[in-house]
């Protein structure tokens, strides 16, 4: 947990440029290793799940820097949100950004062990956070104990076996830097694992990403 709170704290300045492609040399990166996948659209299709009048309680994990989500939030005026994220370096970042908003909170945590009672939450939002959380076993079942019965899950996460240059550079460097955590999810053993306890409302892949909507049953 510490090489990921390192491996956090010495990007922090340059992972919003990364990833919304902020420079030629991201573009680059992201076309070379990763296929040219659109993270920016891809945030844009998970988080046009949820409707801008929501009202019920909302759990960001990880919220990271909050780069994809600040404009989302200062739409969402009638949630109750959490935004949860082990890495205080990330959460500064994040705390800058929604600063004012007073509906949302910001928690330093473990989403392997969440503070939080058993169907608390309407909807988890967690945007490429699977890949990098070091105990899937932990997480998922987390997730789904603070969800709600009919409460959705809504995310998007690297997945393996889709591309073998990005499965290579996860492989030799973002896993040992620490960026990511292994064991990863296939297309197929995430569907087998979500189908297990949820009904999937919307799955699609773009090049390594799988992005998708379950409710919880
Ligand atoms: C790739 S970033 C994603 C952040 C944000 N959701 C986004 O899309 O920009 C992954 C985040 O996962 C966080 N993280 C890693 N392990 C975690 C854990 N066990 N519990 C909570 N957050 C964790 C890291 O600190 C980092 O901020």
């Amino acid at each position: 947990m510490d090489k990921i709170k390192k491996s956090y704290k010495n990007s922090k300045n340059i992972y919003d440029r990364v990833l919304t492609q902020g420079s030629f040399w991201s573009r680059l990166y992201i076309r070379l290793f990763w296929g040219g996948v659109d993270d920016n659209k891809i945030a844009g299709d998970v988080l046009s799940r949820i409707p801008d009048d929501f009202s019920g309680r909302l759990l960001d994990v990880p919220v990271g820097t909050a780069v994809f989500t600040q404009d989302k939030y200062k739409k969402l005026k009638n949630a109750d949100i959490v935004c949860l994220d082990y890495s205080e370096d990330m959460l500064e970042l994040a705390a800058q950004r929604l600063s004012g908003l007073d509906n949302i909170s910001l928690v330093q945590g473990d989403v392997g062990s969440l503070p939080y009672q058993n169907e608390s939450f309407d909807i988890v939002l967690s945007m490429n956070g699977f890949h990098a959380f070091p105990d899937k076993e932990r997480a998922f079942p987390e997730v789904y104990r603070v969800l709600k019965v009919g409460g959705r899950l809504i995310a998007c996460f690297y997945i393996k076996g889709r591309s073998h240059m990005t499965d290579s550079l996860v492989k030799h460097i973002l896993a040992p830097k620490g960026w990511f955590t292994p064991p990863f999810e296939t297309e197929e053993s995430l569907k087998a694992r979500l189908s297990a306890d949820y009904n999937i409302t919307a799955f699609d892949t773009d090049g390594p990403m799988v992005w998708f909507c379950a409710e919880k049953r």
